[in-house]
């Protein structure tokens, strides 16, 4: 695990940083050295870090390192690479394996910048909506996003709803149909690809932090998944008949996921409730809705303000669902 920070991680991705700009040709070690203002050992010491992490660096004594291949890992290095964002992503906690990136992000939420993001390979305990677990093999996007917006804790499901938006709109670049399950499963012709759990740490009348877990199956074979899920879930890789670049994927989201949350505090929610509706698989089916001590059945006619779902009922009556699981069913 790693969660230290420290200044040979700054050295490394700066190094690789440069690899990567200078598009296959070599960079002398003495060049490095210069930019960095640190020796050509500590230049050397790091690219061989970089090594052992995947990256295939060709070193000679005349012409310096060559950058021949990256893993294909989400590591910080990879992600901050190319990342437009002014923000989100400016700080990343990579972890190869871990419990939750929603617990550590939970864990050092107070501490650290708004934007910061915890991303893990694969979760032992992915957490799920309602308690449930969430299973986040090798090959998905498994991260959490810290964000501190200056509101009510009562607003905060604006916050995951406009999440759900960044999600579908990205996953769209792709040429699929994404759409958006109520509150905010993604899915791709009704399967879903993509879950979003927030979590919070408030006082009682201002938001200290949210942690916004997004999962994705992205290179996800769902056939490994266990029955109750395999048929109701997909994968952007089953999908699209072939592999995605996941860095490519993280670094588009984060982008978006930016662009839609400053737009939110400029501009307020309406657009973003109307981007929202525009995506919605939910409205005009007809769902099966629980909550905690209730079922209810009926049509689901629109959202509100607060992303609470309206639905008609059979009496012709309005419910109004601030929170639940939501199954879309057949019209009867
Ligand atoms: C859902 O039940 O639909 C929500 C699933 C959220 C999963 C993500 S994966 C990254 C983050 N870490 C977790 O433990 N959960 C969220």
């Amino acid at each position: 695990m790693n969660t230290k920070y420290n200044i040979n991680d700054t050295i490394k991705e700066k190094i690789l940083e440069k690899l990567k700009s200078s598009k296959g040709k070599s960079v002398s070690g003495e060049l490095l050295a210069n930019e960095l203002s640190v020796s050509r050992a500590a230049i050397w010491k790091q690219v061989h870090v970089l090594i052992g992490e995947g990256y295939m660096i060709e070193s000679s004594t005349n012409s310096g390192y060559k950058l021949m291949g990256s893993p294909d890992k989400l590591t910080p290095g990879e992600i901050k690479a190319g990342l437009k964002t002014e923000f989100i992503g400016k700080n990343i906690q990579y972890f190869k394996e871990t419990e939750s990136t929603n617990i550590i992000a939970s864990e050092i939420a107070k501490t650290v910048e708004e934007g910061t993001i915890v991303i893990a390979e694969s979760q032992t305990g992915g957490r799920g909506r309602l308690g449930r677990k969430w299973i986040s093999p090798e090959g998905g996007i498994w991260f959490s996003v810290i964000l501190k917006p200056k509101m009510q804790p009562l607003f905060a499901s604006r916050i995951t709803l406009l999440a759900g938006v960044s999600v579908a709109k990205t996953i769209r670049t792709y040429g699929i149909p994404a759409k958006i399950k109520w509150p905010n499963d993604v899915l791709i012709n009704g399967k879903k690809v993509c879950g979003i759990l927030t979590e919070i740490g408030a006082e009682m009348d201002a938001i200290d932090y949210l942690v916004v877990g997004i999962g994705i199956d992205a290179n996800v074979d769902t056939g490994y998944f266990p029955d109750e899920i395999r048929d109701t879930s997909t994968s952007l890789k089953k999908e699209l008949g072939t592999e995605i670049n996941r860095v490519e994927f993280v670094q588009k989201l984060l982008m978006e996921l930016e662009t839609v949350y400053l737009n939110f505090q400029k501009g307020g929610f309406a657009p973003i409730l109307e981007e929202w509706r525009n995506l919605s698989a939910t409205i005009g089916e007809w769902v099966k809705i629980t909550t905690g001590t209730r079922t209810i059945y009926g049509e689901a006619i629109g959202v509100d303000t607060e992303g609470a779902l309206i639905i008609e009922t059979g009496e012709g009556q309005l419910e109004k669902i601030l929170a639940g699981n939501c199954e879309h069913l057949r019209k009867p």
